[in-house]
C-alpha cells in the first residue's frame, strides 16, 4: 500500500502537469510561449487542481531539439525570458502551493555547449576531448562510424570532426541528433559539474527534477556493435542494448540523491527511462536513488480491460516490492496525444508521429471519448499522475501539419519518412475569440494551431457542464478528496471481459473498454467521462466512479 504520511512525501500521491514552456503561453508575442506568460497563467492551473508543475527545458540552447540541446544549465534562453523570470515563476508557484520541478538534461549537451566547443579547440589527447565519446573511424583512413550504432531520431548515431588544421578527426557519439554530443559519464570531471547543476538549481528553490534519458548515461565499455530488433521506442524496449540501462547509472543516481537530500527530504528526481519489463525500471527508484519514474508501460496499453488489469498489477507489485509509488501517465511530449492515440490501432512506435498522409485517418469523437474514459481510469490509481498541458481541454494531436513547419529532428533525419512529434506540441488555445486563441498577443505561433483550436480553449470549456476540462476539475477535486492517490485497490469481478473494475478508498471505479453497455452496480454517480443514458447503464468506452 502506498503511504502518504508527511508533506515531505508529497510526490508520492501527487497530480504532475507537465508545461512545454514553447507551447504554453508568449507574453512577448514571438510566437514562442515564455516564463512570464508560464507564470501570469499559473492560476488556471490551481483551479484545474494539480499538485505541481513540471518545466521541460528553458536553458539557454540552439533549440535544435526544442531545448533538450542545452548550452548552459545555468541561464535562461532569451526566448524564454531571464534568471529572474525564472525566480518570479518560482516565487509565484509557490504563492499558489504549487511544487515546482525542472527538467536536467545530462545524457548529452548542445554541440554549442562551452564544454563541446572547449573539447573541439584543445585537440586529440586533451582533458576536455575526455568530457564526451570521441572515437576514431572504423575503415583505412578511419572513414567509417566506430561502430554501428543508429541515433534515436534516425541515421547514424556518429559524426566526423575536422581538426583545426583542416584535417579529418574522430568521430563523436550521439544517440539522439548531431547536435546533442554525448557526455562521458566514466569522467569524474563530468559528475562534478552535474553535481554543480543540481545545486544551481536547488538554491533556487526547486521542488526536484525530471531526468532526460535516465537510461542511457552509461554505454558498455569499448560500445560494440549492436542491432536492435525494429519498431523499438526510445530505447529501452530492447534491454540488451549496450547503451541503454546499464548498471553504471545506479550509481550517478546515488550520488545526486545524496545531493538532494542535503536540501531537505521533500527533494524529487524522476526517471525518463524507457526500460522494460516494469521490474527493471523499479531499480530506478530504490530508497536511495530516485523517488518516480515514468511509467511508460502503462502509457503504451492498449484502451482494453485485460491489458489494463495487468499492467496495473504489475506496476503496483514492482515499484511497491522497492518502497515506491506507482506512477501513470498517458501523454507527454513525446507521444502521440492520447485523445487521438487511443483511436488509432495499432498506434506507430513511439516517436514516430502521425500526419497528413496516415491512413486511416483516427476517428477524433472515438479518441476523446476513449482519452476521457481511460483519464478517469487513471486518475482512481494510488500513486502519482502526470498530466500533459492541453489534454484537460482534450485536445488531439495536431495531424495536419504542413512538412515545411515541421521542426522535429526526427522528420529531418528520416527525410520526411517519419513525422515526428510536433503534432503534440502545437502551442495550446486559451480564449476562443483571442488571437492565436490566446496563446500569443500577436496571434503568432511556432507551429501552426489547427483551425478548429478555438473550439477546444479553456474559456469556452470553463463552467460547460460535461466540458473536458469540467470534467477533469472534477476528477482532480474527488481524487483529492478521497484521497485515491494515497489508496489501495481491490479487483472487482464485474461485467464481463472488457470491463475493468476495482474499489479504492471507498469509490467504485467501473471502466467499460468495450463496445456493449454494461448495468451499474449499488452506488451514487459521482464521476462520469460520458453523460450516462440511463442512471445504471454504462456505455461503451466510458468509466465511472460510484460512492456508498
Ligand atoms: C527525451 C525527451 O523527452 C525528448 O523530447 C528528447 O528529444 C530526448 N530525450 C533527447 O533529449
Amino acid at each position: 500500500m502506498q503511504q502518504t504520511g508527511s508533506p515531505d512525501d508529497w510526490w508520492r500521491s501527487a497530480v504532475i502537469y507537465q508545461v512545454y514552456p514553447r507551447s504554453f503561453a508568449d507574453s512577448n508575442g514571438d510566437g514562442v510561449g515564455d516564463l512570464p506568460g508560464i507564470a501570469r497563467r499559473l492560476p488556471a492551473l490551481k483551479r484545474l487542481g494539480v499538485d505541481a508543475v513540471w518545466l521541460s527545458p528553458f536553458y539557454t540552447s540552439p533549440q535544435k531539439d526544442a531545448g533538450y540541446d542545452v548550452a548552459d544549465y545555468c541561464d535562461v534562453d532569451p526566448l524564454f525570458g531571464t534568471l529572474a523570470d525564472f525566480d518570479h515563476l518560482r516565487a509565484e508557484s509557490r504563492e499558489l502551493g504549487l511544487r515546482l520541478l525542472i527538467d536536467l538534461v545530462p545524457n548529452h549537451t548542445s554541440s554549442a555547449h562551452a564544454w563541446f566547443q572547449e573539447a573541439l579547440a584543445a585537440g586529440p589527447g586533451s582533458p576536455e576531448r575526455e568530457r564526451y565519446l570521441f572515437r576514431p573511424g572504423r575503415g583505412e583512413a578511419g572513414e567509417l562510424p566506430p561502430n554501428n550504432w543508429d541515433s534515436v531520431f534516425g541515421g547514424p548515431a556518429w559524426t566526423r570532426i575536422t581538426e583545426a588544421d583542416g584535417t579529418p578527426g574522430p568521430w563523436y557519439l550521439h544517440l539522439f541528433d548531431a547536435s546533442q554530443p554525448d557526455l562521458d559519464w566514466t569522467n569524474p570531471w563530468v559528475h562534478e559539474r552535474f553535481r554543480d547543476i543540481l545545486r544551481f538549481w536547488l538554491d533556487r528553490g526547486i521542488d526536484g527534477f525530471r531526468v532526460d534519458v535516465a537510461h542511457g548515461l552509461v554505454k558498455v565499455p569499448g560500445l560494440p556493435d549492436y542491432t536492435p530488433s525494429p519498431g523499438g521506442s526510445m530505447g529501452g524496449d530492447t534491454s540488451d542494448a549496450p547503451y541503454w540501462a546499464q548498471d553504471g547509472v545506479h550509481e550517478i543516481y546515488r550520488e545526486w540523491h545524496e545531493v538532494l537530500t542535503e536540501y531537505g527530504p521533500d527533494r524529487v528526481l524522476v526517471a525518463e527511462a524507457w526500460v522494460n519489463p516494469l521490474s527493471k525500471l523499479a531499480n530506478w527508484v530504490r530508497p536511495d536513488e530516485m523517488q518516480q519514474a515514468f511509467n511508460f508501460g502503462y502509457l503504451e496499453t492498449p484502451w482494453a480491460a485485460g491489458p489494463l488489469r495487468s499492467v496495473v498489477d504489475a506496476s503496483l507489485a514492482a515499484f511497491g516490492a522497492v518502497g515506491a509509488p506507482s506512477t501513470w501517465v498517458l501523454s507527454n511530449h513525446d507521444v502521440i496525444r492520447h485523445a487521438t492515440r487511443l483511436a488509432l490501432t495499432p498506434p506507430p512506435p513511439q516517436g514516430a508521429g502521425i500526419g497528413p498522409r496516415t491512413q486511416p485517418r483516427p476517428d477524433t469523437a472515438v479518441g476523446l471519448q476513449r482519452a476521457r474514459a481511460a483519464t478517469a481510469f487513471m486518475l482512481a490509481l494510488p500513486g502519482s499522475a502526470y498530466l500533459f498541458q492541453g489534454e484537460e481541454l482534450g485536445l488531439p494531436e495536431a495531424i495536419d501539419l504542413p512538412d515545411s513547419a515541421r521542426q522535429d529532428p526526427t522528420f529531418f533525419r528520416t527525410g520526411g519518412e517519419l513525422y515526428g512529434r510536433d503534432g503534440c506540441r502545437v502551442p495550446i488555445p486559451w480564449e476562443a475569440g483571442s488571437p492565436a486563441s490566446g496563446f500569443s498577443p500577436s496571434g503568432k505561433s511556432w507551429l501552426p494551431q489547427p483551425a478548429d483550436w478555438p473550439e477546444y480553449a479553456r474559456d469556452a470549456q470553463d463552467g460547460v457542464p460535461g466540458s473536458t476540462l469540467e470534467f477533469y476539475r472534477a476528477a482532480l477535486a474527488l481524487r483529492a478528496e478521497h484521497g485515491l492517490g494515497a489508496g489501495a485497490i481491490e479487483w472487482l469481478e464485474f461485467g464481463g471481459p472488457d470491463v475493468v473494475a476495482f474499489r479504492n478508498a471507498g469509490v467504485t471505479v467501473v471502466a467499460n473498454t468495450g463496445a456493449g453497455q454494461v448495468t451499474l452496480p449499488e452506488g451514487r454517480v459521482a464521476l462520469t467521462s460520458e453523460p450516462l443514458a440511463d442512471d445504471r447503464v454504462l456505455p461503451g468506452d466510458t468509466t465511472v466512479w460510484l460512492v456508498a
